[in-house]
């Protein structure tokens, strides 16, 4: 099932699929890095779409681990899917299972949006310092199980910015299609 996932290195602000997902904070209302990407390319609309979100507590709109969705506006996207990923602290505090997490709701938020074609980022591993072999071989591992288990996707892009993201994904890939 690993044949519908492809590694491309770019902008995921440029991918005309039906979702792209954004590395956001919990705050939701924007950043730096792909949430500043993906907010300037949506234009106005995305901010003050993402303010609609209550507060689920004190400037906390999606919790780690969560996701929120709302449309691409400007964007060639039709669906922007808000995660948060977890912040790297060694290791200790359970940012795994929370990076997993992430992916795993955005793919079935996705579903359900009846999605066909999703792009992630590598998320965490920017200004929250997640290692990237970790991420790579944990996200590979997670949309593996994702589609295994019959989700209708015709297309899961794994978008690096960096060379370096690029070359942790396709070895993950690599890896886990030699150990199927
Ligand atoms: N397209 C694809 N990937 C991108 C793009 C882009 N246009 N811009 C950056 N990236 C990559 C980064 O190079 C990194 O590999 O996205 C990955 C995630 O990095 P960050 O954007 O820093 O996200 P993250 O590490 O999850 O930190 C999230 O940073 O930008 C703020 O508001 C955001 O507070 C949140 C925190």
């Amino acid at each position: 099932m690993l044949s519908k996932v492809e590694v491309v290195q770019g902008d995921i602000t440029k991918l005309a699929v039906d979702a792209i997902v954004n590395a956001a904070n919990e705050f939701m209302l924007g950043g730096g890095g792909v949430d500043g990407a993906i907010h300037r390319a949506a234009g106005p609309k995305l901010l003050e779409a993402c303010r609609v979100f209550p507060e689920v507590r004190k400037e906390v709109r999606c919790p780690t681990g969560d996701c929120r969705v709302t449309p691409g506006f400007q964007l060639p996207a039709k669906f922007v899917i808000h995660t948060v990923g977890p912040i790297w602290r060694g290791g200790y505090s359970g940012e795994e299972s929370l990076l997993e997490s992430c992916y795993r709701r955005s793919l079935q938020l996705s579903i359900w949006l009846g999605c066909r074609s999703i792009a992630f980022p590598a998320i965490s591993c920017g200004a929250y310092s997640f290692p990237i072999d970790k991420a790579a071989a944990l996200s590979v591992r997670t949309i593996q199980s994702v589609l295994n288990s019959g989700a209708a996707f015709e297309q899961v892009i794994l978008i690096a910015f960096e060379r370096e993201t690029y070359d942790a994904w396709r070895h993950a890939l690599i890896e886990a299609e030699r150990t199927r």
